[in-house]
């Protein structure tokens, strides 16, 4: 997979991709990630890309001409499978979502600050808006980042145990059951005997009661009533 990020800040992105599970997909050549600088494609000599609203209004906006220009540039390159806006405005990012990301090649993502982009780069060039929730954050980068990070550990390969990402929360439409490791026993806290009796039929069981106890408890809605 290819993921070309567009940023006025490229080195927002150097903590989560230069680390652990992204890190090592980019070493083992699963993804490659493309952190390019808007800014690089300013026209004017004070490489400026932004400017004041049309009708006033307090914020700046981030100009058409230097996105347009590095998204043309790139398309000339490669062909892109989706054209990403992150932001609050967007489709609210889910599980199947990151399933559905995970298996595309070319991914171009866009990520806006102050009072938002130029209208004209999102009716022309922008293919989905992505939202990773229903707040406001300074920038599209940190939404970025959660959004690639989400997707690109479900790349065949890129978690070492293949299995796990499969029992992530929420990718059989429930919370993931508690999990324990060593000591068995701290100040008197004990580790459930099933898990330690060997019985892997009986601890599937537990662990899938286990989900579905804290489903109901903290995200009731996720079940559907016929289940029930
Ligand atoms: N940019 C600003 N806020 C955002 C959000 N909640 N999701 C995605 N992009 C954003």
């Amino acid at each position: 997979m290819r993921i070309d990020i567009l940023t006025i800040f490229p080195e927002m992105f150097d903590g989560p991709f230069k680390h652990s599970i992204l890190k090592r997909a980019q070493e083992r050549g699963l993804v490659e990630i493309n952190l390019i600088n808007i800014r690089d494609y300013a026209t004017d000599k004070h490489k400026r890309v932004d400017d004041y609203q049309y009708g006033g209004g307090s914020g700046m906006v981030m100009m058409v001409e230097p996105i347009a220009n590095c998204i043309e540039d790139l398309k000339l390159k490669n062909t892109y499978d989706e054209i990403i806006y992150m932001s609050p405005d967007g489709k609210l990012f889910d599980q199947q979502m990151a399933n559905r990301y995970s298996t595309f090649q070319n991914l171009m993502i866009l990520c806006g600050h102050y009072k938002g982009i130029d209208e004209r780069v999102r009716e022309h060039f922008i293919t989905k808006e992505i939202s990773i929730g229903d707040y406001v954050l300074s920038g599209g980068e940190l939404a970025a980042a959660v959004f690639t990070d989400a997707i690109v550990r479900l790349i065949p390969g890129v978690l070492n145990d293949e299995t796990s990402a499969l029992s992530d929360s929420f990718q059989d439409g429930l919370l993931s059951p508690s999990v324990y490791t060593r000591p068995y026993n701290y100040k008197s806290m004990k580790v459930p005997d099933i898990l330690l009796s060997g019985n892997n039929k009986e601890i599937e069981k537990w662990r899938m009661e286990k989900a579905i106890e804290r489903t109901k408890a903290r995200r009731p809605e996720m079940i559907d009533d016929e289940e029930e």
